[in-house]
């Protein structure tokens, strides 16, 4: 395992994730934690992130001093050299100019760190701060126009440092450099696979639940539909499955879920049908908010009258990623003040809201995997590409893509829009060019002419994006001919909607969802 210290940055999990793609597993931790806790994890290298802080600024976040003599192999990206820089007696000042964007790499010393990485290579560079002298047994191993020291080494302790970002993939040899790290300065082997992933979790989910009963939510999504798997596989029948129908999925949605999980996967899922008891908890509100905290409250009712009546369940199993993990671990920090913050644009319902007399203990055999991480894990246990290349849905489903008060006329339009939108993707091949497409209905009405007659009906949002991570997106530059085609058949088909229009918002500003 390589560690990696969180300073704040918003690369941190990339860098976990780079070094995964190195078969090495990795984790992020927050920078606080101390020596004696790294020593116990016992990993064979260190990372220190980035961050938004100077590190003479007053509340800049420190790592404990003590980790520079632990003997463990560390490198520091940006703030993260700046800081060893400046712990270990060098200096470090705010530079004239500062360096952000593309710089061309100049190297020192082609050993090393650098092995395999070319002269003049492209580096992503984001910094304020420069180093203005190297503390004791450092050596420049590599320079930039602007940045005298872009690479540094202290080879007998092993202590490394870079200003740019290797991370990122602009940087072109940023993965030969995590590369030379991960394997030949710490030594690790390439042990992490998807293969030994399953094993390692099948085993211990064996090991933790013994006979016991598992109780899990599924969605329809790739990561409850691999932990379905995943559990089935390790535990068999003790494993329920229980599919809640709010009736805010897409049209067919439910019923071909059910059926893959039992027809072809042999998985039986207990169907229960709330399409009614949720309709009623939503009526007539239209605030965003009220409505995914009802919609929330209603699930958490329902899935505890069901678990109830088919349990006792022991345990629950909870499709937690591990980006959850860091994320609840509150390790945003306010680049302003300092402070560690944890900003709520929306509330996404989970089961974690569960009462107190429902208390279950957890199994959560994802917790250490990325999304691509799950899918690659689903890929290798069967799951359909169906599953594994499925658009994220969200958890209130259509009723969060239908403005204002939700009704069963409004969702049966919504509905038949989304499908056509879905149908025509599919025909053109071009599902997986979207990291999400849909349809949002908005709930007022504009004039508009078919045949000789006038209408006054409802438009239809048409909602693409392109996106890695959800966090940030931009709307997609969808083919014309694909509107036209969809735009057409929805104002024929679908009865109640006479206007068609594209959001071409990103995010930020927008979200990807309308509520
Ligand atoms: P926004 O609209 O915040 O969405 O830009 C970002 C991503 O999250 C999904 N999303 C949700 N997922 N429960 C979920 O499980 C929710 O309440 C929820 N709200 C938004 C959204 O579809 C997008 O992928």
């Amino acid at each position: 395992i390589i560690v990696i210290l969180d300073f704040g940055s918003q690369y941190s999990e990339l860098i976990a994730r780079r070094i995964r793609e190195t078969q090495v597993y990795s984790e992020v931790l927050s920078y606080r934690t101390t020596a004696e806790q790294i020593q116990e994890i016992a990993p064979k290298g260190i990372i220190l992130s980035g961050g938004p802080s100077s590190v003479y600024g007053d509340r800049a976040p420190h790592c404990d001093p003590k980790i520079w003599s632990l003997g463990i192999p560390i490198l520091g990206v940006c703030y993260g050299m700046q800081l060893m820089v400046q712990q270990l007696g060098g200096g470090v000042e705010q530079s004239e100019r500062g360096e952000y964007g593309k710089a061309s790499l100049v190297i020192d010393d082609p050993t090393d760190l650098l092995t395999n990485v070319n002269d003049g290579t492209t580096m992503w560079m984001s910094h304020g701060d420069s180093v203005t002298h190297l503390p004791d047994g450092f050596e420049v191993l590599a320079h930039t126009d602007n940045t005298p020291s872009a690479a540094i080494a202290h080879h007998e302790k092993k202590l490394y440092g870079v200003q740019f970002h290797p991370e990122v993939v602009h940087s072109i040899g940023g993965q030969a450099l995590i590369r030379n790290f991960v394997y030949h300065i710490c030594n690790c082997e390439p042990t992490w696979t998807t293969a030994a992933f399953v094993e390692q979790a099948t085993r211990e989910i064996r090991a933790k639940v013994g006979d016991k009963r598992v109780l899990l939510a599924l969605s329809g999504g790739v990561d409850s539909s691999t932990l379905a798997f995943l559990l089935h596989q390790a535990i068999g029948d003790k494993l329920t499955c229980m599919f809640i129908d709010q009736g805010f999925m897409r049209k067919l949605e439910p019923e071909r879920l059910i059926k893959l999980f039992h027809e072809q996967f042999h998985i039986p899922v207990q169907y229960v049908n709330a399409r009614d008891r949720f309709l009623a908890a939503i009526a007539g509100v239209t605030d965003p908010e009220e409505k995914r905290k009802r919609i929330g409250h209603e699930f958490i009712s329902v899935f505890e009258e069901e678990s109830k009546r088919l349990g006792p369940f022991d345990y629950l199993a909870q499709g937690t990623l591990y980006p959850d993990v860091i994320e609840s671990a509150d390790t945003n920090v306010d680049p302003k003040t300092g402070d560690r913050v944890a900003v709520k644009i929306k509330s996404h319902h989970n089961v974690g809201g569960l009462p107190k007399d429902l208390r279950f203990k957890l199994v959560e055999p994802l917790r250490k995997l990325f999304k691509d991480e799950v899918r690659r894990v689903g890929t290798s246990i069967g799951l359909p590409d169906e599953i594994i290349k499925r658009h994220p849905f969200p958890g209130p489903g259509l009723a969060i893509r239908i403005l204002g008060e939700v009704t069963e006329e409004r969702l049966d339009i919504l509905r038949d829009a989304d499908l056509i939108v879905r149908q025509e993707i599919n025909r053109n091949g071009v599902y997986n060019d979207f990291w999400q497409a849909f349809a949002v209905l908005l709930p007022i009405r504009s004039v508009g002419v078919m045949g000789d007659q006038r209408t006054y009906a409802y438009p239809i949002v048409l909602r693409f994006v392109s996106s890695e991570d959800g966090m940030t997106a931009d709307w997609s530059r969808a083919p014309y001919d694909l509107l036209e085609t969809i735009s057409n058949r929805i104002v024929n088909e679908v009865k109640g909607v006479n206007r068609v229009v594209y959001d071409i918002t990103s995010k930020p500003p927008g979200t990807i969802e309308w509520e």
